[in-house]
This record gives structure tokens, sequence and C-alpha cells, in this order.
């Protein structure tokens, strides 16, 4: 595919922004004396392997047509470029704190990714192959709910935690947190508001099929307790309701609901 013009300026844009989260003039050893808490080892840990599993995600967004579009290329490079930094700096400061994760990390919350990843892995490309033309909606669908818990997370985590280091991390992943949102969501915005079949499959695999972040390699119990550590009782449900809120402002999903119901049941509300 060739760019066009909107589609260089959209690459220059990318670009010019996209870099490794910068840790050049941090001190170390100002996070280690601090030290964290349990809980803050615990979110660590999933936010670690949440990152680390994004380019299973890239491999599924690989699949379709619109990836070959050059600025959609050029985004999904920089995303996965970015992410993966994100999971890596988390790593270094637990390592730097003395709770370093295990060497094979990523090769465990692979394997126990497994069963949900043959089924990505039997059924979206089916799928995708069936709805080519609506599919590249969807995926961008679930990719902006699940950037906006991320993003939400690392500004919860920022304005709560006591270790300096970790504060200043969640706050430079957090500004990319929230363009990866962005991107996400306009492109979702587009995509929907030019196919009726997209907006009806979007809505129903979402209704159907959406979990949290984390939910495909984590047990419901780490899902409930990242959710609770996060997110308190009294704010809990206006932050579930302002992602549905969001989300029910893309074409075709007025009125969503699903990340209060998945937490109503869970027993997190
Ligand atoms: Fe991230
Ligand atoms: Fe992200």
């Amino acid at each position: 595919m060739k760019p066009d013009i909107a589609d260089i300026a959209d690459i220059e844009k990318y670009i010019s922004v996209s870099a490794r989260i910068d840790t050049s003039d941090i001190d170390w050893n100002q996070a280690r004396e601090s030290g964290l808490t349990d809980d803050e080892k615990f979110v660590l840990t999933y936010f670690s392997d949440v990152e680390s599993q994004t380019i299973r995600y890239l491999r599924m967004l690989l699949q379709m047509k619109i990836a070959f579009k050059p600025s959609v290329t050029a985004f999904l490079t920089t995303w996965n470029y970015e992410e993966f930094f994100h999971g890596y700096e988390l790593a270094r400061l637990m390592a730097v704190c003395g709770s370093p994760l295990e060497q094979d990390r990523i090769e465990k919350v692979t394997h126990k990714a497994r069963f949900n990843e043959w089924l990505e892995a039997a059924f979206a490309p089916l799928l995708s192959r069936i709805f080519s033309n609506q599919f590249p909606a969807v995926y961008l669908s679930f990719g902006a709910i699940q950037e906006m818990t991320t993003l939400r997370g690392y500004e919860h985590l920022r304005r709560y935690t006591r270790n300096p280091v970790l504060k200043i991390l969640c706050d430079r992943i957090a500004k990319q947190e929230r363009r990866h949102f962005a991107w996400y969501f306009n492109h979702a915005r587009e995509l929907l508001m030019e196919s009726s079949g997209a907006r009806l499959l979007a809505r129903k695999l979402l209704e159907f099929n959406w979990v949290p972040v984390g939910a495909g390699i984590k047990s419901p119990e780490e899902v409930k307790r990242l959710f609770s550590i996060l997110f308190p009782a009294e704010s809990a449900r206006k932050i579930v309701r302002e992602i549905d809120d969001k989300m029910g402002t893309l074409p075709g999903l007025e009125g969503i609901k699903l990340m209060e119901p998945y937490f109503e049941k869970a027993g997190a509300l």
C-alpha cells in the first residue's frame, strides 16, 4: 500500500512523539530506599505481565488488511516498541526494590495464556476472514477499552504510591497510554461510522467476549484483587461507569455496559 499525503502526516506524527520511556534521569537508589508495598508488588507484576504480552495482540492485529496501511503500520510498530519498555522498566524497578521477577517469567505467562491463545488463534482468523471488512473495527474497539483501563490504572497508582520512582514511571507511562487510547478510540470510531455491519459485530463481540485487561493470563481472583487495589470502593463505580460511558460514545455502542456488570458479578463493586 502506498501512503497518501494524510497518511504521511500521520506517520511523521507517530515517529516524532514515539520513544522508549526516558529513565536516564532516574535515581534508582531512591526507589530502593522507598521500597514497594505488597500491593504494589502485586500490581507491578500484573502490569509487567500484561505489558509483556502486547506482542500477542500485535500478531492478531497484523492479520488485518488495514495493518498494512502505512500509517497503521507506523502506529503499531511504535506502539509495540513503547509497550515493551513499559514492562521492561517496571520489571527493573521490581528488581531494584529486591523483588525481581523470575528470569523465565514471560515464557511462563505465555504458557498460561496458551488456552486462550489457542482460542484466539483458531477463531479470530476465521472470523476476521468472514468479516474482513468489519473485523478491524472490533479489534480497535477492544484496544480502546483496554488502553483506557490501563491508563486509569497507571494514573491511580501514580496518585497513591509513596515510591518517588514509581510515581515518575507511572507518569511517563500514562502519557504514552493516553496516546495509545486516543489512536485506538479515534480509529475505531472512523471504522464504526463507515459500516453498519461493523457496528453490529463490534457490539455483539464486545458484549459476548470482552474481559478486562489481563484476564486472559490471570485468574479471576487476581483480576479482582488488582481492581480493588487500584480502584478502591469509593471510586470504583465512578471509574467503571466513566469507561463504559466513553465506550458508549462510539457509533453502535450506545449505552453499552462492560466494566460495570463484569466487576459487579465479580463482587468488586
Ligand atoms: Fe503500556
Ligand atoms: Fe498502551
